[in-house]
């Protein structure tokens, strides 16, 4: 029994190393210090020196665009070349409609989206109306359902990725500052279970590719941290803008497992864990990838 775990363990790394390209760190001709995020006018924390003690294995923390191409890079620094910000639009247009039976919009209990400034650098959080934790996802739709009498989006869908895209922006710029207290504890530890288990016909981890070969090619693409701080993500590959959880789905289904659904417990939890890894990073969502 014991031997054929050995074994089966021993094929999986060697299909794991096969998956890595021999790699360049990125972060050599990078080097954050040269490099500087200015979005709009304004500097952005792209790196991180000195990350939050105990919660990763990461030494420095590193915004995802750091790893992108100078072109995909430019995009995101100028709003009116960045493709996110039409949805941002759309949202703006949706947050003064009204809908559902208590003939609100989201303007007449929250005012201007600016009222949603620091919201996003605090979330996933624990929800006093919902009593549980709860991503801008699932108080949007608290707000839809329970205080304006409407359907609720879809997790993933268009409508709740622009919507939480045009909360996002009102944060701009801020440290992300997601915090784990009693409450919520549980959850950022099965959170942090799940991405270091070793999933799929692969038998990699989300730290497998993350946090141990960051900086390095895989197939076509170039390896982030895998941050969540720049969602949500506007994606050249499928034009529209991606939701966390939508990436999540994606990178477990490329180890080859079955994967949550987004707006799963699990998901909720793995995103509350990978946010307190990105603690300190700026909030610069909606932003640009490939
Ligand atoms: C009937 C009033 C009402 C309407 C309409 C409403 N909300 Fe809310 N919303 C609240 C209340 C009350 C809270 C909880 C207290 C708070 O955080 O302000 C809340 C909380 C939130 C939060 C969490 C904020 C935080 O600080 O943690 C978000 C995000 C949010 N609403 C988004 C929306 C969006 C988007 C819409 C429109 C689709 C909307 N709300 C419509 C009343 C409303
Ligand atoms: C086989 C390697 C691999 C595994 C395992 C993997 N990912 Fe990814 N992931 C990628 C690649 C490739 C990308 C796109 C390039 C990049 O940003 O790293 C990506 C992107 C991401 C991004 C977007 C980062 C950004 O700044 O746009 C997030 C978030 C992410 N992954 C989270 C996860 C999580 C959480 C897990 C575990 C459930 C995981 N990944 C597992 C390969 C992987």
């Amino acid at each position: 029994m014991k031997k054929r775990v050995t074994l089966k363990g021993a094929a999986a790394a060697a299909m794991a190393t096969a998956v890595f390209a021999a790699g360049t760190s990125v972060l050599a001709e990078q080097d954050p210090t040269v490099k500087e995020m200015v979005v709009n006018g304004e500097e952005v924390m792209t790196v991180v020196a000195d990350p939050q003690p105990g919660v990763s294995e990461l030494d420095k923390l590193y915004d995802g665009w750091l790893f992108r191409s100078e072109e995909t890079q430019a995009l995101q620094m100028d709003d009116f070349e960045n493709p996110g910000m039409i949805f941002v639009e759309q949202a703006e247009e949706m947050w003064n409609t009204v809908e559902g039976s208590e003939g609100k919009s989201c303007a007449s209990c929250h005012g201007d989206p600016s009222s949603m400034k620091g919201v996003r650098a605090t979330y996933p959080k624990m929800s006093p109306s919902l009593g549980k934790l709860a991503t801008i996802e699932m108080e949007v739709n608290n707000c839809r359902e329970n205080r304006m009498g409407a359907e609720p989006w879809k997790y993933t869908g268009g409508k709740m990725t622009a919507m939480n895209a045009l909360i996002t922006l009102q944060s701009r710029g801020m440290p992300v500052d997601v915090k784990v207290d009693d409450a919520v504890r549980a959850n950022w530890e099965h959170g942090k279970e799940l991405y270091y288990a070793r999933t799929g016909q692969l038998e990699l981890s989300c730290a497998n590719c993350h946090e141990q070969h960051y900086g390095e090619r895989i197939r076509a693409d170039m390896l982030s941290q895998g941050q969540i701080n720049g969602f949500p993500a506007y994606r050249l590959k499928n034009g529209k803008l991606n939701s966390v959880h939508a990436r999540f789905k994606g990178c477990v289904r490329d180890t080859r497992a079955e994967t949550y659904k987004p707006g799963s417990q699990a998901f909720i939890d793995l995103e509350l864990y990978v946010a307190t890894r990105g603690n300190g990073l700026s909030v610069t969502g909606p932003s640009v990838r490939n």
